[in-house]
C-alpha cells in the first residue's frame, strides 16, 4: 500500500486505519469487455485490492477472452448485465458498453449500492445525463467517469498554473480534434459507433475528452453554442451512417470567454497542424495545454515550459477510483465534471443538428 500525503497529514492512527482498509478486497465486475473494457480489465487486475468476480458481455467471444485474461480470479460470466447488478457480492462495477447504455446501467448500479466507474460519455442525451445526475446525487457511493486526462500529472500541473493566473485571465480557447481517418468501419466498435443514436457522434463520443479539457482550463461550462457540421466525405460510408465526419462549433462561456472547436476525420497525416490541441489565450499570454508550453504576449519574450511531460502512470485514473472506494479520497473526476463534459458535447451536437444557437438551460439539467 502507498501511504499517501493525505494519510501522512492525518497522522499515524489514520494511516494505520487506512492501511487496514486498503488491505480489504474490492469485489469488482465488468460490464462490456470490448476494446476499452479489455484495457480496464487489465487496469483492475493491476490493482492490489481488486478482485474480478464477474464479467458481462453480449458477445460470447469477448466474454471468453476476458474470462481467460482474468482466470486468476475465476470470475463468473453472463450476457445479462442485470445479473451483475443483482449480485450482492459486487462492490464496484466498471461500465464500458456503447455510450447509449451508460446512463441506464450506471443508474441501476448506483441504486443497487455499487461504486461505479463509467466510461465517457456518461450519457448522449440531456435526459440520460439528468437521470444519472439525479441517481448519483441520491447515492453515497463513488462515481468516476472515464475521463482519464484529469488524472494526468502534466495536465493537472498545467491547468493549475492557468488557474493561478500564469497567462492572466483566460479569454479564449481554440481547440481541435482532427484525425486522418474514421475509426475502422469493421473495427471493435464498428457495429454502433457510426449510429448517432448509439454513440452520439464524433463530438460526444470522442471529443468529449477535449471539450472537458477546455472546460477545465476555462474553469466553467459554456452557456450557449452555435455551429455547423455534416457528412462531407464519408457519405453513407459505412452504409446507414448518421454521425457527422466534421464540424465547427463556437461556444460562449460566462464573462464572454469564447471557445472555438473544430473536428474532422480527414486531416491527412502528412499535413501539418493535425491531431489534437487546446490553445488557451489569456490577457498576459497563451498556453498550449497538451504540449505544456506557455507563450508570453510581450514582444521578444521567450516561451517557457508550463508543465514538464513526465512518464504517466497508465492506470492512474483507475487507481484513483479504487483509492476513493477504499480510502475515501476525492476522485479527480466526479458526476459534476462528467455531466458537464457530456452536456458540453451534447450542446455542440444539438447546435450543429438544429442549426441554431442552443443554450445550456435549453438542455434542462440542473447539476
Ligand atoms: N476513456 C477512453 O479513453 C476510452 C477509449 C476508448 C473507448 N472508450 C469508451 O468505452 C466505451 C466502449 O467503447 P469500445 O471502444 O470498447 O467499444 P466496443 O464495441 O469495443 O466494446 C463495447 C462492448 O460492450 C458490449 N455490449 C454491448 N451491449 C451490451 C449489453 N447490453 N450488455 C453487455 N455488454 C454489451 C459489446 O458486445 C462490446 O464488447 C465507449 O463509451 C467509448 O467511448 C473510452
Amino acid at each position: 500500500m502507498k501511504v499517501n500525503r493525505r494519510m501522512f497529514l492525518l497522522g499515524s492512527a489514520a494511516a494505520t486505519q487506512a492501511f487496514s482498509q486498503s488491505e480489504r478486497t474490492v469485489n469488482t465486475a465488468m460490464i462490456g469487455v470490448g476494446n476499452r473494457g479489455s484495457y480496464l480489465l487489465q487496469a483492475v487486475l493491476h490493482q492490489p485490492n481488486a478482485k474480478v468476480v464477474a464479467l458481462c458481455d453480449i458477445k460470447p467471444d469477448r466474454l471468453d477472452r476476458a474470462a481467460t485474461a482474468a482466470a486468476r480470479d475465476n470470475p463468473a460470466t453472463t450476457a445479462d448485465w442485470r445479473r451483475i447488478i443483482d449480485r450482492n457480492d459486487v462492490e464496484a462495477v466498471f461500465i464500458a458498453t456503447p455510450p447509449y447504455l451508460h446512463s441506464e446501467m450506471a443508474i441501476a448500479a448506483l441504486k443497487a449500492g455499487k461504486n461505479v466507474y463509467c466510461e465517457k460519455p456518461i450519457g448522449i442525451t440531456p435526459e440520460q445525463v439528468r437521470a444519472l445526475v439525479e441517481a448519483a446525487r441520491h447515492s453515497n457511493k463513488v462515481f468516476v467517469p472515464g475521463q482519464q486526462l484529469r488524472s494526468m500529472k502534466h495536465l493537472v500541473e498545467a491547468v493549475g498554473k492557468i488557474h493561478d493566473g500564469i497567462i492572466g485571465d483566460v479569454i479564449m480557447v481554440k481547440a481541435q480534434r482532427h484525425a486522418p481517418a474514421d475509426l475502422a468501419h469493421d473495427g471493435s466498435s464498428g457495429d454502433w459507433y457510426f449510429d448517432m443514436s448509439k454513440g452520439g457522434g464524433y463530438l460526444i463520443e470522442q471529443s468529449v475528452h477535449n471539450l472537458d479539457l477546455c472546460n477545465w482550463a476555462i474553469n466553467a461550462h459554456p452557456t450557449r453554442a452555435a455551429g455547423f457540421g455534416g457528412i462531407l466525405l464519408y457519405k453513407n460510408d459505412p452504409p446507414g451512417r448518421t454521425i457527422f465526419d466534421c464540424g465547427s462549433i463556437t461556444y460562449d462561456y460566462p464573462g464572454g470567454v469564447l471557445m472555438s472547436f473544430t473536428q474532422n476525420v480527414f486531416h491527412p497525416a502528412s499535413m501539418p497542424n493535425g491531431g489534437q490541441y487546446v490553445y488557451v489565450y489569456g490577457t498576459k499570454g497563451a498556453a498550449d495545454l497538451m504540449q505544456g508550453m506557455m507563450y508570453p504576449r510581450e514582444k521578444g519574450a521567450r516561451p517557457s515550459v508550463l508543465a514538464e511531460k513526465t512518464q504517466e502512470d497508465q492506470y492512474a485514473h483507475q487507481e484513483a477510483f479504487f483509492d476513493a472506494v477504499v480510502n475515501g479520497t476525492k476522485p479527480p473526476v466526479d458526476i459534476k465534471i462528467g455531466a458537464e463534459a457530456a452536456l458540453t458535447a451534447i450542446l455542440g451536437t444539438e447546435a450543429m443538428v438544429k442549426q441554431k444557437v442552443v443554450t445550456w438551460s435549453d438542455m434542462g439539467v440542473e447539476i
